[in-house]
């Protein structure tokens, strides 16, 4: 069985990698694109040093640029490698623009050369509309073969928009593999001195959504709750390179003197700080499961989530919307004095490092 894998922005390569492995170890034939949505060592090439991810076999180098120039860049080079290439399957994961861009070529191609499209996370809804990785999500879905759930409410999603179920299959949470495969060598890092910070007494933040950082009075708020915050507690936040320009924009950056602010942290030492914090605040998708596989109180700024199976039965809580500065600070307290849970204890189903295994025997059957 010959798989081509498409990842193209962070979020993509710890879903991708005990994927690849997994196809390599069971003697099937992987070829890993990337699409270089993401360039920046920061960004992307740290992520496969610490994920031991191998070199790609083609690099797409798309860039930044709009919505439309990012999907149509993805479309047009990646074209002509699945022609070439002919794999069996075509696996794409989440709801970046070049899961959408590859998902639709792939989609267009399989008439003429057979080849079929899987994809990873899929059934996940946010059920608004204003965010691009709604429409990726949706329509991404609406083009797959088979359509690999990370948990079980995905299914009602996906049941809902008339997916028949033989194309739907429960493989749980590909993160959590590449999680519990580096917690060790996370651990054994304590990323947290390098921040002079101490274990369990400090917070870690992360935004990066367009809602919360591209305009400035909803950046000047969350930067307001993050500065009520840190006068209770230290508060490390890796700066998003969207988030660095708004950030320069608005003029904020001297503002922000109370808060330790770095550049983006790799895998290990990004996990190694989330699973020594006291909580976590964020508008990421990732780290809402990763909280949540680790036992972290996390806070999420956001109107709703596309993960609510963290908040029914893991560490997530959302901040009230509209988002204050007063609600952030006061969802923070609520989720610091919560507490942590021991790791695994409010992990969903099939959050169990298995994942990429499933994955595997879901293409093979
Ligand atoms: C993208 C995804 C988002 C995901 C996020 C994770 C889409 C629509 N959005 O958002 O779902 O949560 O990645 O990070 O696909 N830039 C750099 N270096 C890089 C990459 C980007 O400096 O390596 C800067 C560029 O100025 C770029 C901006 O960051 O314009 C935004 O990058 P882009 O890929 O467009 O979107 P993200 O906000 O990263």
């Amino acid at each position: 069985m010959k798989v081509m894998l498409v990842a193209g922005a962070r979020p993509n390569f710890m879903k991708i990698a005990p994927v690849l492995r997994q196809l390599e170890r069971a003697g099937h034939t992987a070829v890993l694109v990337h699409t270089e949505q993401h360039y920046d060592e920061q960004m992307s090439g740290a992520f496969f040093n610490d994920l031991w991810i191998r070199e790609p076999d083609h690099c797409l180098g798309v860039g930044s640029g709009s919505h439309a120039q990012q999907t149509a860049r993805v479309m047009e080079r990646f074209e002509p490698i699945v022609e070439s290439e002919q794999p069996d399957w075509v696996l794409v994961p989440g709801d970046v623009n070049s899961t959408l861009a590859a998902a639709l070529v792939t989609a267009k191609l399989r008439p003429l050369i057979g080849c079929r499209l899987a994809h990873l996370e899929a059934g996940l809804r946010s059920f608004d509309w204003r965010m691009p990785e709604e429409l990726n999500r949706v329509l991404t879905d609406r083009c797959a073969d088979l359509l690999l759930t990370p948990s079980r409410d995905a299914h009602g999603n996906l049941e809902r928009e008339g997916i028949p179920a033989e194309r739907v299959v429960f493989v749980g949470n590909l993160m959590v593999d590449s999680l519990l495969e580096r917690l060790p060598a996370a651990r054994a890092r304590n990323a947290a001195a390098a921040f002079d910070l101490v274990p369990g007494h400090y917070a870690v933040a992360t935004l990066h959504r367009p809602s919360n950082v591209d305009d400035e009075r909803a950046l000047r708020t969350c930067m307001a709750g993050l500065g009520a915050v840190a006068e209770e507690l230290p508060l490390l936040l890796p700066v998003h390179p969207r988030t660095g320009q708004q950030i320069a924009a608005a003029g904020l950056a001297a503002e922000l003197g109370c808060l330790h602010l770095t550049p983006p942290l790799g895998y290990v030492d990004m996990l190694s700080l989330v699973d020594g914090a006291a909580v976590v605040i964020t508008d990421s998708g990732g780290l809402q499961e990763e909280t949540t596989a680790l036992g972290v109180p996390c806070v999420t700024l956001r109107e709703q989530t596309e993960r609510p199976i963290t908040v029914t039965m893991g560490t997530n809580r959302l901040a009230p919307w509209p988002l204050t500065a007063a609600g952030i600070l006061a969802s923070f307290r609520a989720a610091r004095s919560e507490g942590r849970s021991p790791p695994g204890s409010r992990s969903p189903e099939g959050w169990d490092g298995h994942s990429a295994a499933r994955v595997v025997a879901a293409l093979e059957n």
